[in-house]
C-alpha cells in the first residue's frame, strides 16, 4: 500500500428534506449570496422555489447567475465571477449537476484571488483562498459534491480540462435523492456510466490497495444492480438514493486511499470527445472505456480479468470487456461513436485532437500509435 493522506472537509447532508437546513447553513457564511444554476431544469421541477424559500428565510441578498451549460464554459465562470465581485458576495450556492457545481468552484477561486479562472485551470496560478461554496446536487454522477475537482471547457484554447485543489471541496453539500427524480433517462444512465468509470480509473491506478479495490468492486456492483431498477422506476426513492450515494463514494477519496493516483486516461479521451462534439460526459466514457480495455488487454491481462471475475464471475479479459459493453448497452449508453452519429469521416479529426492535446493516463502512458488505435476502436 502507498502512503496517503485522507482529507475530506465537505459536510454532506443526505436524505429527504435536507434542504430545510440550507437557510441556516448559508447564514453561517453571510447574507450576500451568489446563486448559480443551469438552463432551467430547477425551475421546472420546483427545486428553485425550495432554494429561494430557504434564502428568503434568512433574508439573504441574492444575485443570480444562470445558464451554465452542460460541459461548462470558462466564459460563464468569468462572467459569474465578475458579478460576484461586483456584489461583494459572501458565499456561493450552486444548484445543479456537475457542470453547475464545477463552475461554482472555479468562480469562487476567481473571486477570492481576483484572478482569471483559466490561470488556475492551467496550473499557472496557485489559488491561496476561496469563497465558500454550498452545493445542492440535482444529478447523481460526478462526485463533485464531495471532492476538490472541477472541469471546464475553453473554446479559445481548444480544450476541456480538469483542475484539482483542496480549496475546492464544497463546505456543505445537500443531497436529497428526490431532487433527482426528474433527471431524464439518458442522463440517469450517463451518471451511472460516469460513476463506474470513476471507480475504474481508481482500480487502474498506481499501487496495490486491496481494500480500495474492494470498495471499487462494491460500488460498481451496487450501481449495476440498481441501474435497471432506477431506469424503470425513476421516482423510486430507494433506487435514487442508492445511485446517488454510489456516485458520491466513487469519487470522494474512498477508492483511492493506498494508491498514488488513479489512471484517468479514459477521462482524458472523454473530455476530448466532449470538447469536439459536445457529447455528454458519461456517454463519452461508455464509449472510451471498452476501447481502452481492448488496447490494454494484452498489457494488463490479469488485472482486467480479475475485475471481470469480481464483477461478472468471468475468467478471461475478453469476457470482462464483453460483459461491460453488455451492461452499458442494457442501460442504453453508447459503446461506439457511430451510435451517437459520429462516423468514420471524423476519424482524422479525433485522432488529431487526441494527439494535439496528448491525451494520456497517469499510469498507462499512451503513444501516438495508441491514440490512433483507441480512436479506431471507438468508431
Ligand atoms: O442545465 P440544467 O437545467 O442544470 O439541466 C441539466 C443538464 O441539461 C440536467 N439536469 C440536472 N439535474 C436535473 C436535470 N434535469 C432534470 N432534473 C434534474 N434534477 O442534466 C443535464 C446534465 O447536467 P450536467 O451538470 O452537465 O451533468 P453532470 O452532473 O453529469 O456533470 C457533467 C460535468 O461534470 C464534469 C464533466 O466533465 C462535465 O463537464 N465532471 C466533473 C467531475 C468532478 N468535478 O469531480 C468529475 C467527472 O469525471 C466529470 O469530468
Ligand atoms: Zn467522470
Amino acid at each position: 500500500m502507498e502512503n496517503f493522506t485522507a482529507y475530506n472537509p465537505t459536510k454532506l447532508h443526505f436524505g429527504k428534506n435536507v434542504i430545510d437546513k440550507l437557510g441556516e447553513t448559508i447564514n453561517e457564511y453571510g447574507k450576500r449570496v451568489l446563486l448559480i444554476y443551469g438552463k432551467g431544469s430547477i425551475q421546472k421541477n420546483g427545486i428553485y422555489d425550495k432554494v429561494i424559500q430557504q434564502l428568503n428565510l434568512v433574508q439573504a441578498e441574492v444575485t443570480e447567475y444562470y445558464g451554465i451549460k452542460s460541459n461548462p464554459l470558462v466564459d460563464d465562470v468569468s462572467r459569474a465571477a465578475q458579478l460576484g465581485k461586483l456584489n461583494h458576495i459572501d458565499v456561493i450556492v450552486a444548484v445543479g449537476g456537475g457542470s453547475v457545481i464545477d463552475s461554482a468552484k472555479i468562480t469562487a477561486l476567481s473571486i477570492a484571488n481576483n484572478t482569471d479562472p483559466w490561470a488556475f485551470m492551467t496550473y499557472k496560478v496557485k489559488p491561496i483562498k476561496t469563497v465558500p461554496v454550498i452545493a445542492v446536487l440535482t444529478l447523481a454522477a460526478t462526485g463533485t459534491e464531495m471532492n476538490g475537482a472541477a472541469v471546464l471547457q475553453n473554446h479559445k484554447t481548444g480544450e476541456k480540462r480538469g483542475f484539482v485543489s483542496t480549496l475546492m471541496y464544497p463546505q456543505h453539500s445537500f443531497l436529497d435523492p428526490e431532487f433527482t427524480f426528474s433527471v431524464p433517462k439518458n442522463y440517469t444512465a450517463y451518471g451511472i456510466a460516469d460513476l463506474i468509470a470513476h471507480s475504474l480509473e481508481a482500480y487502474f491506478g498506481e499501487g496495490d490497495a486491496t481494500l480500495s479495490d474492494r470498495f471499487v468492486e462494491a460500488i460498481i456492483k451496487e450501481a449495476m444492480e440498481v441501474a435497471p431498477l432506477v431506469l424503470e422506476k425513476p421516482t423510486n426513492y430507494d433506487y435514487r438514493s442508492r445511485i446517488m450515494w454510489a456516485a458520491t463514494t466513487a469519487l470522494n477519496g474512498l477508492t483511492s486511499h493506498g494508491r498514488k493516483y488513479g489512471d484517468w486516461g479514459v477521462h482524458d479521451i472523454g473530455h476530448n470527445l466532449s470538447f469536439l462534439y459536445d457529447t455528454a460526459h458519461g456517454a463519452t466514457l461508455s464509449i472510451a472505456y471498452p476501447a481502452w480495455l481492448k488496447l490494454h488487454k494484452d498489457r494488463i491481462p490479469e488485472r482486467i480479468a480479475k475485475l471481470g471475475n469480481q464483477l461478472f464471475g468471468t475468467n478471461t479479459v475478453d469476457e470482462t470487456i464483453t460483459h461491460l459493453e453488455k451492461f452499458f448497452k442494457s442501460i442504453e449508453c453508447p459503446i461506439k461513436l457511430s451510435e451517437i452519429n459520429i462516423g468514420k469521416e471524423k476519424k482524422n479529426e479525433i485522432i488529431n485532437q487526441m494527439i494535439q492535446t496528448q491525451i494520456n493516463g497517469l499510469v498507462y502512458k499512451l503513444t501516438d500509435e495508441d491514440r490512433t488505435k483507441i480512436v479506431e476502436l471507438m468508431l
